[in-house]
């Protein structure tokens, strides 16, 4: 009997495969890290065939951890890692330029240019997002103009673009298949989230031809057949990592709340059938659309979380593993005034500053490697505060926020999490929402769930972190951030 639903989750640093049950039980996982190639200062790339490598590799593993084989699989999701751009000759299907990652800040200049001409507000009506090198039509722009002959084969439709869902579907379905979901399609600056359609006034400013683009569908829809595991499975869903996470979070009612703590950290609430276009340089996007209708978001994206605790393991080497952040952090009783904005590749949102650099600032004699690991954690939580802020400011007092991620099992992040926004924190039973929100998305196209009311009953906290610290000090901690974010802003100007 096919009783389980395997999700592929293609993340910013890793590959994983995980099959849920019904119930969206755990059956069986597998990860797998690949290599990340920084080419030049603030360029961020990574090798296409290492992404599909990868993924099948792990879709592998996930079964052998299972023990179970490929009969067992009633449908296929896929969510991806967002933004990061490809193309590929639509004959051979090979790449014509490694995947440009959303991180990527090469065409900074060009959209300060276009920001210059005054087209921002047009883009931010039609797509609700900015003009900021994060987002997929300017990388896309990148490649057609700096590899050889890309232009006149993208006008002859000799070329394809994707996002990393789209890559991944076209080689799963050996090139059968050259589509999207709505909420990637959301993340390329060129899709009108109000209409649901590729915009021809987008496309001609970005100079895009139209005939690159991939169709656009549902995210629980019927994507075709892969059939790399022995047999044809069907591939039921596909939708962004942070949108599929909001589903595994079963925020579904408008004023829902999730953040995630993985490479970055994206916040997304549940604004309904509204686009609310933010006062405080958050984004309107696409949270789902299913049978036609979208539900939309507010979100707040921030380019390092994560990412930073990877950097003190990898670079500094002051720890050996992510988990081992815990301990030195709540070992301090206080930050001792030191701050660290992880601002690698710029700063995301409420900031928009794709030239800042990261800084530790604050730095004593007294100050050892405890330090600079609480304060990389310390930063997550002030990021995300300067969310909610900018979700106040735009009249939305969210009162508690469900969170997930690699990040989350550091429960001294979590309560100091809750500390700093003054919101209780929740943290679910099944962490891995991002592949579970894409096994949700499955299960509806199956029929195995009726309604999204059925999928929210699945729903479980599995502790819930409520704030406690006393106001004067919430205050002192995060006016330190905010003065340490000025400073790195300015440094830069
Ligand atoms: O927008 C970028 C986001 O989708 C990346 O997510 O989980 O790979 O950090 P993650």
């Amino acid at each position: 009997m096919s009783e389980l639903i395997l999700a592929i989750d293609q993340g910013t640093t890793s590959s994983r495969a995980i099959l849920f049950d019904r119930q969206g039980g755990i059956r069986g996982m597998a990860q797998q890290e690949f290599p990340q190639i920084f080419p030049a200062d603030g360029w961020v790339e990574h090798n296409p065939e290492d992404l599909i490598q990868s993924t099948r590799a792990v879709c592998h593993g996930a079964l052998d951890a299972a023990g179970v084989d490929a009969a067992r699989i009633a449908a296929v999701g896929i969510t991806n890692q967002r933004e990061t751009t490809l193309v590929w000759d639509r004959l051979t299907g090979k790449p014509i330029y490694n995947a440009i990652v959303w991180q990527d800040r090469r065409t900074a200049e060009y959209c300060r240019r276009l920001k210059q001409q005054g087209h921002e507000a047009m883009v931010r009506r039609k797509t609700g997002l900015l003009l900021d090198p994060y987002f997929s039509a300017t990388k896309l722009r990148w490649i057609l103009r700096n590899q050889p002959d890309a232009s006149q084969a993208a006008a002859a439709g000799g070329l394809c673009f994707g996002t990393v869902d789209t890559w991944l579907l076209w080689h799963l379905s050996k090139g059968r298949r050259h589509a999207t979901d709505a909420t990637n399609a959301s993340r390329t600056l060129l899709y009108d989230i109000h209409q649901g359609a590729w915009d021809d006034e987008l496309l001609s400013l970005f100079e895009i031809p139209r005939g690159i683009l991939p169709e656009v569908c549902d995210s629980a829809a019927d994507f075709g057949t892969c059939d790399f595991l022995g047999r044809e499975i069907p591939i039921f869903a596909i939708a962004g990592d942070q949108q599929a996470a909001t589903i595994g979070q079963a925020c579904f009612k408008p004023g829902m709340v999730k953040s995630t703590y993985g490479t970055g950290c994206f916040m997304v609430l549940n604004t309904g059938d509204k686009v609310v276009e933010s006062q405080h340089r958050l984004l309107g996007t696409v949270a789902y659309q299913l049978d036609g209708r979208r539900t939309y978001a507010l979100e707040g994206s921030i380019f390092v979380a994560g990412a930073a605790i990877q950097w003190l393991r990898d670079a500094l080497k002051v720890i050996d593993t992510a988990a081992a952040s815990e301990a030195p952090a709540s070992a301090l009783s206080d930050n001792h005034g030191v701050y660290f904005v992880p601002a690698f590749t710029g700063l995301g949102a409420p900031y928009w500053n794709p030239d800042a650099r990261g800084a530790v600032l604050g730095l004593t004699r007294d100050a050892g490697a405890d330090h600079l690991v609480r304060a990389a954690l310390e930063a997550v939580c002030y990021q995300t505060r300067d969310l909610t802020d900018a979700m106040a400011g735009d009249g939305i007092h969210a009162r508690e926020l469900r969170v997930d991620g690699g990040m989350v099992a550091n429960s001294w992040m979590c309560q100091f999490l809750a500390d700093t926004l003054d919101m209780t924190v929740k943290r679910p039973h099944v962490r891995e929402t991002t592949a579970l929100g894409v096994a949700f998305l499955c299960g509806l196209k199956l029929g195995w769930y009726q309604s999204l009311d059925e999928i929210a009953a699945l729903w479980g906290e599995e502790r819930a972190f409520e704030a406690g610290m006393a106001g004067e000090q919430r205050q002192r901690n995060y006016a330190g951030w905010r003065k340490a974010v000025a400073r790195v802003n300015q440094i830069m100007d």
